[in-house]
């Protein structure tokens, strides 16, 4: 009797969970290979470090329609890894098959997105974002104490946080820690781009001229061509990870304010965090409206079509007036190494998908 109860209080103290007979208990702590390719060491959270534990909960949670009210829509319906994550529509579709006000975001490399997330910025971090699709009433629809209970109910789900976090306790706080676990593990470093930094491809003639425009300042003079493009997607990111007003609309015509409905600030109208271009040839449509279907019609509309507003960012200066006066084919170079931002590996990784 005596071994038994010390039995029962080793096993609550030390292996938090096993008082559970039903299933085995392991708390593994296994550290998460983090690989990033060449690009620099993210500074990831310190309090949960990344375990192959919790992302693979993570994985699980996001793959997962039971977070949603209907037990439909997973976050993996809006963000599909095909698609670097977003969703190829112009507004995603939510539980009740409604729409909403913006086009979903692709995921990739967030470990190094400290700004804000969501096209306007409004949340501070990925475990504090991983809970606002779950409670938006568009888009999953879900109460969190329902969540909860719906997982509670699962004993898989109950061995999995076991095995994640010490015990069976299933808490918002541990869906959005795994949550965010798996999200900082999409990094997508090894597209034709990369390879040609390393020396292993070379890039095409006119992928290097597109990449050489991509990278230059505009020369009034017109010896040279420059598109400018690189003072806001920068790689080997290509997003400086700020919110800018790229010239999409005019005063009289803004129908979604951006940043400005965060912080209030009448300079911040219509700003949108700058996204990045990484994967950008599967992502479409784009822009935070989707309102291009092609990277044609984005090269043309910062050649072309740039507007003028009181929050159009300075450096839009030149797209302005006089335009770029890029050639057809300068428009297709851009696009051609536009595409070379392809990461197959990144959107066919099985580590992503559920087994
Ligand atoms: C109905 C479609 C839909 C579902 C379901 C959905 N998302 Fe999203 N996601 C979006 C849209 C649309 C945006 C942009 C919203 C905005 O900016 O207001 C977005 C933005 C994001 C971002 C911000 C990325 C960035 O670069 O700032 C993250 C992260 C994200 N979603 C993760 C998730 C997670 C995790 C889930 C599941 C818990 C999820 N999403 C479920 C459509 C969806
Ligand atoms: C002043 C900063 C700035 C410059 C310069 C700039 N962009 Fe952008 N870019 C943005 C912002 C901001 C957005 C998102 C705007 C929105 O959705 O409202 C964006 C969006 C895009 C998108 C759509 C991404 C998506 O996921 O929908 C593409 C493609 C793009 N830019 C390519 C380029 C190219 C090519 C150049 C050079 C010709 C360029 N950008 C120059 C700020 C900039």
């Amino acid at each position: 009797m005596k071994t038994l109860l010390a039995a029962v209080v080793f096993c609550t103290l030390v292996l938090a969970g096993c008082t559970d007979p039903e299933y085995p208990v392991t708390f593994d702590e296994t550290p998460y290979a983090f690989s990033h390719g060449d690009l620099p060491a993210p500074e990831l959270p310190t309090d949960y470090a990344l375990t192959v534990q919790r992302v693979t909960l993570g994985r699980t949670l996001f793959h997962d329609g039971q977070l949603s009210r209907t037990g439909t829509q997973s976050c993996s319906s809006c963000h599909s890894q095909a698609a670097g994550f977003s969703d190829n529509r112009k507004y995603s579709i939510g539980v009740r098959g409604l729409p909403g006000t913006r086009q979903a975001m692709p995921l990739i490399n967030l470990a190094w997105h400290s700004r804000g997330l969501f096209w306007d910025g409004r949340s501070p971090n990925l475990r504090d974002q991983a809970l606002h699709p779950i409670r938006d009433t568009v888009e999953m629809d879900e109460v969190l104490d329902n969540v909860v209970k719906k997982l509670q109910a699962s004993k898989l789900y109950r061995e999995q946080f076991t095995r994640a976090f010490g015990n069976d306790s299933i808490t918002e706080g541990r869906i959005a820690i795994a949550l965010e676990q798996f999200m900082l593990t999409l990094v997508s470093a090894d597209s034709k781009f990369d390879r040609a930094v390393q020396g292993r491809v070379q890039l095409s003639e006119s992928e290097e001229r597109g990449r050489q425009m991509f990278m230059r300042e505009f020369d009034p003079t017109g010896k040279i061509k420059g598109a400018e493009c690189f003072h806001c997607h920068a790689p080997p990111f290509f997003t400086n990870d700020r919110f800018m007003n790229n010239g999409l609309d005019d005063d009289a015509s803004f129908v979604d304010l951006g940043r400005e409905l965060v912080t209030g600030k009448p300079t911040d109208r219509a700003r949108f965090k700058v996204p990045t271009l990484r994967n950008i040839a599967r992502t479409a449509p784009y822009m935070h409206d989707g309102r291009f279907a092609t990277l044609e019609e984005v090269v043309r509309f910062y050649n072309k079509g740039v507007k003028s507003s009181s929050s159009v960012d300075p450096l839009m200066h030149f797209n302005l007036k006089p335009g770029l006066n890029l050639s057809v084919q300068d428009e297709q170079d851009l696009v051609a190494y536009l595409k070379t931002l392809t990461d197959e590996n990144f959107l066919t990784n099985a580590i992503f998908r559920m087994p």
